[in-house]
């Protein structure tokens, strides 16, 4: 006898899902035929824990239960990032008596992916067998935590924005029309349970060659859950993310590996609106008194972010154009005349600001020469003269943490 569905395990504990099986299937999880005996699966160090039938894959039985298990090739051997342990011996507090023995034993594809000898398993090529109890190590978590490696030894949480999946489609034929996009998002519904999907323009333009080139296997390259911005043919993996100061005098870039949070490249440069004004009331003032001045000011700043685009790009031996996502951060008048907006406001009392609250758009109509389908998001202000070069300093330091009150003094 065999059955479709997943049982669930009932028990109140923080982490165990009480969702119907039903509700599961139609989030995502596969479908696979498995057999009626049942495992109890508890995964460390969440905690997480479910009964599954035996013949279950150990990645559709964390995501079953929201376990965020690196994945993304979608299961398919194709990443190597799985990587799963499982523990040995009796755990009295869980009531199950686990064994490496109880998942299938490894495939030679799937050990091409893991070092030799190696405790390590990868959760997509794992079914169960038995109880089991699986040890999750760092580098296999999604959201994992990274040590920022300038100003300051931190552990920052690595949630991108943008973030990429593997999808493998089935070709049309006479009898399936549909057209690629339709293809596309339909795949990354049922595979990733994206829904509500759309599409960027560049990514359309490559869509169709994307698709052919793959044998109908691409990595999609999404940002915010809601926009493809890339389809690359088979499995690729690359999503690179830059964070830039716009300083009065100092301008700075930091090129970041979004998958792994790792800083690749930095750069710095000057300024180029110092040669029109030492300080910010004086480039105000240029701006609104030249018929030309804020478009100068303006171009000027988009210049040099492009350099510092470039050169940070350089140094990682990445492309300009592979750079997905740049967060801005500087003072309120140094974003207004990024933005290209009329500072005159910022000159005078009560110092109001065109917009305040944070911003996502597209780097094209900026001219910033990232990626076509690049995302720039810009941190609020919190008031006239107190802008997101604050919010970023403020986010960075986390003094609501600390236990005693804080100072936070930006010497521009
Ligand atoms: S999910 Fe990619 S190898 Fe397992």
């Amino acid at each position: 006898m065999s059955s479709t569905f997943y049982i669930i395990e009932k028990t109140v504990s923080r982490f165990t899902i009480t969702s119907p099986a039903c509700c599961l299937l139609m989030s995502g999880v596969r479908k696979v035929f498995m057999s009626n005996k049942e495992a109890s699966i508890i995964f460390l160090p969440s905690g997480r824990r479910g009964r599954f039938p035996h013949g279950v894959t150990l990645l559709d039985a964390a995501r079953a239960l929201g376990e965020p298990i690196e994945s993304t090739c979608g299961g398919h051997l194709l990443c190597g990032k799985c990587q799963v342990r499982m523990e040995s011996g009796a755990f009295a507090r869980f009531g199950v008596h686990s064994s490496p023995d109880h998942v299938s034993p490894p495939t030679e594809e799937e050990l091409r992916w893991l070092p030799s000898p190696t405790p390590l398993r990868l959760a997509c090529n794992a079914r169960i067998q038995g109880d089991l109890v699986v040890f999750v190590p760092e580098h296999a978590r999604m959201h994992r935590q990274t040590i920022r490696k300038v100003a300051g030894q931190r552990t920052i949480e690595v949630v991108p924005t943008i973030h990429q999946v593997y999808v493998e489609l089935s070709p049309p034929t006479l009898a399936d029309r549909r057209s690629d996009w339709e293809r596309l998002a339909a795949g990354l519904a049922e595979q990733w349970n994206l829904k509500d999907v759309r599409i960027a323009y560049p990514a359309l333009r490559s869509l169709q060659s994307a698709l052919r080139e793959g044998n109908w296997r691409v990595t999609a390259i999404i940002w915010d859950e809601s926009l493809v911005i890339e389809v690359r043919p088979g499995y690729r993996e690359g999503i690179w993310g830059l964070a830039v100061d716009v300083g009065s005098t100092t301008m700075a870039a930091y090129l970041c590996d979004l998958q792994t949070g790792d800083l690749l490249a930095s750069h710095a440069m000057m300024n180029p609106q110092v040669a029109y004004g030492e300080d910010l009331m004086s480039r105000i003032s240029y701006a609104a008194q030249n018929e030309e001045g804020l478009k100068k000011l303006h171009r000027a700043v988009i210049g040099a972010f492009n350099r510092l685009a470039g050169e940070a790009a350089r140094k990682a031996e990445i492309g300009q154009e592979d750079i997905h996502e740049a967060v801005i951060v500087g003072n309120t008048t140094m974003m207004t005349l990024f933005l290209g907006l009329d500072p005159r406001s910022l000159g005078e009392a009560p110092f109001t600001l065109a917009h305040r609250d944070a911003m996502d758009w597209p780097a094209s109509p900026l001219k910033l020469r990232l990626h076509p389908a690049a995302n720039i998001h810009i941190l609020p202000a919190i008031a006239g003269h107190v802008g997101a070069d604050n919010v970023a300093a403020l986010l960075a330091e986390e003094p609501e943490t600390l236990s005693q009150p804080a100072l936070i003094i930006d010497v521009g």
